[in-house]
């Protein structure tokens, strides 16, 4: 039986990366035909939800060219990757803005909570935290995408909803790689201190639909306590095949939210796995399904 891929090597992440750049220069909007809203306030909700994945991506871009400028003094082609990566991201943050416009809104500013949190994240100095943020984020946000995309039938926002849904799951396993290559210069104790983050933005991040439901939910038809679980079992699956990370979720927190164990089991939407990055590495061969 083969051994399965656990890694690969960055050589494989910048090759790919490139292809997908070529490719995302020929990848197009249709905004053509107007989105008939049920009502003002369906519309309303989705110039927030589509706010919100505004600054994601501008986060994502953001801290992803900073940790290239950081890691480029010992690996200049994981500084590309990260270049790349967050180039990715900037496109992403452009197509919103173009989509957001198409819907009759635009970027606004920040609401409290928004600005509380990626104020906190900025200040995150050490890589790894910073990684492992992207990471939970990066998972919660294709969660949600996949979700919306089970229940929203306009044709222009399902399309906007794939790109990202798509993409995303691709951003996943990425970030994997990144926080493997940084925890290699790591000591122990820093591992350590790592599975306790991940405790804490675990718990913190299942707290973002009380804030974001009142705003959003006309549009993605999605509860607060739906959203909650769909959070904690995806964070909880995501590194579910990766034991070498040790990163286990917090177990008490999965059965208060009637989730088990064997539910873990289950593929996550946006794996950590290299085989995953392999099948999402290919834009047009993605299928990208709702939850
Ligand atoms: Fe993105
Ligand atoms: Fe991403």
């Amino acid at each position: 039986m083969a051994l399965a891929k656990t890694t690969r090597h960055t050589e494989w992440w910048l090759k790919t990366l490139k292809r997908r750049r070529e490719r995302m220069q020929g990848e197009y909007l249709d905004t053509s035909t107007p989105v008939a809203w049920h009502s003002p306030s369906e519309q309303r909700a989705a110039v927030n939800f589509f706010n919100a994945a505004f600054r994601a991506e501008e986060s994502g871009l953001r801290q992803a060219h900073e940790l290239a400028d950081e890691v480029r003094a010992w690996d200049g082609d994981l500084a590309e990757v990260l270049k790349l990566y967050g180039d990715e991201e900037g496109w992403h943050r452009e197509l919103l803005v173009e989509f957001l416009d198409s819907i009759g809104g635009s970027v606004r500013p920040m609401g409290r909570v928004t600005r509380t949190f990626y104020a906190i994240y900025a200040r995150a100095k050490r890589m790894e935290t910073i990684v492992l943020t992207n990471l939970m984020f990066e998972t919660i946000g294709a969660t949600t995408y996949r979700l919306a995309l089970g229940r929203v039938e306009h044709g222009a926002v399902r399309q906007m909803l794939t790109i990202l849904t798509r993409d995303e799951s691709f951003h996943v396993p990425l970030n994997v790689h990144f926080l493997r290559k940084i925890l290699e210069r790591r000591s122990t104790a820093d591992a350590k201190r790592l599975r306790r983050i991940y405790y804490l933005l675990f718990v913190s991040l299942l707290a973002l639909p009380l804030a974001s439901r009142p705003k959003a939910r006309e549009f993605d038809h999605i509860s607060t306590r739906e959203l909650m679980r769909a959070y904690a079992e995806q964070l909880a699956r995501l590194f579910a095949h990766e034991p070498d990370l040790g990163l286990t979720p917090p177990k008490l927190l999965l059965r208060m939210l009637g989730i088990s164990e064997a539910a873990l089991e289950e593929p996550a939407i946006a794996s950590a796995s290299v085989e995953a990055a392999e099948r999402a590495a290919e834009r047009e061969a993605v299928e990208v399904h709702a939850l």
